[in-house]
């Protein structure tokens, strides 16, 4: 762990070094990894384009840094400690060697399946260790993965399918989540109607529901892996090859898939992973993301594995059987690092401290949080309840796109200050600019977070659409990367996130494009016209308001049709995606262009209409009043 960051004064004079020298310092950390091949150069880049390479033309497999490398010395090390949904039910523990060789056999299990190097994978599983061996085993083929969260429906998972054009899909016949057994597998049959690429899929065997297996394509896991060895020599990839896609949304149409590479990604989780949450080698890591989220693939599986961590994969929700659950798992896992979202936490302090007290919660040492600003009531109680006050909490500003966390104390290394997320990691260049572009120094400033030089783990580009990477993250400025987050650098210089300053709303941690939304609502022939926007929401951050325009029928009410705008969401996007509050409107304000104006809309859903600003120029004034009213107002 050469890497490790261990005092404030190295802190700085590392983050110094990346700059001055951004090659060497990162040439420094990739020389811990063993390469088939070394770089010719370590990077390259033009942000206009974009155009970005890491460790030019060399070799490598990110599967053999995690295993080859280290197995001499923690072959025995467990590796990942599996938590089911029901406590009632075995854990599992699986150590490097034996995850290694279920890797290698499922690696060979895909090859005899027809999948080879550059393929795409789609991944739509629960979290179960079954779903980081597919990962890996992609990885180790080179086989592009794409993991589509398993909350998602039939129709959003075929646009993620159709659009990597992918090979196989992997899946389950059902995932249990609390008291719910979900099926799976019968969404993956739905999507695949619609899906031509797909000839293979493999399904694990989870929840033992009776499910349809279709001859010729449908194969099981388990008997798939019978008869294949457990070696299988891991290719030799191109640094900048693809890793993965990973699909999120954006304030315009469709998700995009966020491409990331071999060996840029491979060092920065592995650099951030060990700094941030200053992991020791004997300590258990829990991050209770899931898998589908790039949380769940950088600091689940990839980071911690690279750094030969023990990982814990929970099944589960924090609320089943009761609310203590996390704090059980803790207790009973002996979890040092503990890493969470800000939702989570808000709903876990409504339930009330009766469910924290009878854990004694002595072995953390470090607590994270991730996802969405954590406001100061959470952060305190997070840091005095379950920190018990002694915990540094490490709030990790990051993004699907910057593939490791960006902005973010080191634990116990760099101050933590409430709700702020701090300091760059080394090799980070945040810049605040205005509206023009103009880069805001000093302290006590607020605007637009960019990122002015490249990290090893930037998005490379959005599959099979590079001009729209280059339009969202790297037109709005020149030469610089736009998160699309607001911030400010406080009095101390510490950074404090703000906020979505495009049409994202994130809700619980997850992103939804208003665009996004507002397309599926209109799927629902009664709907004319509809407008979305996300308001202030005491548990998950914000949530999603939406405005519609309707065709009612005779026996329609407005409640039938709220309820039904509703459903059609849940059923092309995802229960994720549900409104909290569908209004039925006449009209929605517009400027004479015919924008909709969304600022109006965003003062209603936040009940709060005591300055609406000047109004008079709108196309049509007079809706304001109406909605206000219908609003209830
Ligand atoms: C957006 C990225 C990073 C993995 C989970 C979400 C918001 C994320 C923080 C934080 C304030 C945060 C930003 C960002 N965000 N972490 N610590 N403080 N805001 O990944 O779906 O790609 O969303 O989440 O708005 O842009 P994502």
């Amino acid at each position: 762990m050469k890497s490790k960051i261990n005092s404030l004064a190295e802190y700085f004079k590392e983050y110094e070094k990346s700059i001055n020298d951004p090659e060497k310092f990162w040439e420094g950390i990739a020389n811990e990894f063993i390469w088939r091949k070394k770089w010719d150069k370590v990077l390259e880049y033009e942000f206009n384009t974009p155009k970005i390479s890491w460790f030019k033309n060399s070799k490598l497999n990110i599967t053999e840094n995690i295993f080859e490398r280290q197995l001499d010395n923690i072959s025995n090390k467990t590796a990942i400690i599996w938590e089911p949904n029901n406590p009632e039910e075995d854990v599992i523990k699986i150590s490097y060697k034996e995850l290694y060789k279920k890797t290698c056999q499922f690696s060979n299990a895909m090859e005899s399946n027809g999948v080879k190097k550059g393929d795409r994978v789609v991944i739509y599983m629960p979290m179960v260790p079954e779903a980081a061996i597919a990962m890996l085993s992609c990885a180790r083929i080179g086989a592009i993965h794409s993991i589509v969260f398993a909350g998602f429906s039939s129709n959003a998972l075929a646009d993620r399918i159709n659009d990597c054009n992918a090979k196989m899909v992997l899946t389950s016949d059902g995932n249990f989540r609390g008291t719910k057994n979900i099926p799976v597998k019968s969404v993956v049959d739905d999507a695949l109607d619609n899906c031509k690429s797909v000839s293979k899929v493999i399904v694990l065997k989870r929840t033992g529901e009776k499910i349809n297996m279709i001859n010729g394509r449908d194969l099981w896991w388990h008997e798939v892996i019978e008869n294949q060895s457990s070696e299988h020599e891991a290719a030799s990839l191109d640094s900048e090859d693809m890793l993965f896609i990973l699909y999120t949304s954006g304030s315009t149409g469709k998700p995009k898939g966020v491409v990331h590479t071999n060996a840029g990604y491979m060092v920065y989780t592995y650099y951030s992973f060990l700094n941030v949450f200053q992991y020791n080698k004997e300590d258990i890591y829990w991050c209770t993301a899931d898998i589908g989220w790039i949380t769940g693939h950088s600091y689940i599986v990839y980071g911690p594995l690279l750094a030969g961590a023990t990982t814990l994969m929970f099944e589960g929700v924090p609320t089943f059987p009761d609310a203590g659950r996390f704090w059980e798992i803790v207790d009973k896992h002996k979890v040092n690092q503990f890493y969470t979202a800000p939702t989570a936490i808000r709903a876990l302090q409504a339930y009330g401290l009766e469910y924290v007290k009878p854990y004694s919660l002595d072995s953390l040492s470090v607590i994270g949080s991730v996802g969405e600003p954590i406001n100061e009531e959470a952060w305190h109680w997070y840091h005095d309840n379950i920190g018990k006050g002694k915990c540094p909490l490490v709030d990790t500003w990051w993004q699907t796109e910057t593939g490791g966390i960006m902005i973010s104390p080191l634990a116990g290394i760099t101050p933590n200050k409430p709700a702020h997320a701090s300091l760059p990691l080394p090799g980070i260049q945040p810049v605040l600019v205005d509206s023009e572009g103009k880069e805001l120094e000093g302290n006590n400033v607020e605007g637009n977070l960019c990122i002015k030089f490249p990290w090893p783990s930037i998005l490379r580009t959005t599959y099979g659409d590079h001009k729209r990477c280059k339009e969202t993250y790297f037109s709005t400025y020149s030469n610089m990367y736009f998160t699309g987050d607001g911030a400010k650098r406080d009095h101390d210089g510490y950074i404090r996130i703000l906020g979505r300053v495009d049409d994202v709303i994130n809700v619980s941690g997850h992103r939804m494009g208003t665009a996004e939304v507002e397309n599926a609502i209109n799927e629902n022939s009664k709907v004319i016209e509809s407008a979305v926007v996300g308001f202030p929401h005491e548990i998950k951050g914000q949530g999603i308001y939406a405005f519609a325009i309707c065709q009612k029928n005779d026996n329609d009410t407005v409640k039938t049709l709220e309820e039904e705008i509703k459903l059609t969401v849940r059923s092309i996007i995802g229960p994720i995606a549900t409104p909290e509050t569908v209004q039925i409107v006449s009209g929605l304000p517009k400027t004479r262009s015919g924008k909709i104006m969304r600022r109006i809309l965003r003062k209603v859903a936040s009940k709060d209409v005591s300055d609406l600003g000047d109004i008079s120029t709108l196309l049509n004034p007079k809706v304001v009043e109406d909605i206000i009213k219908g609003a209830g107002l």
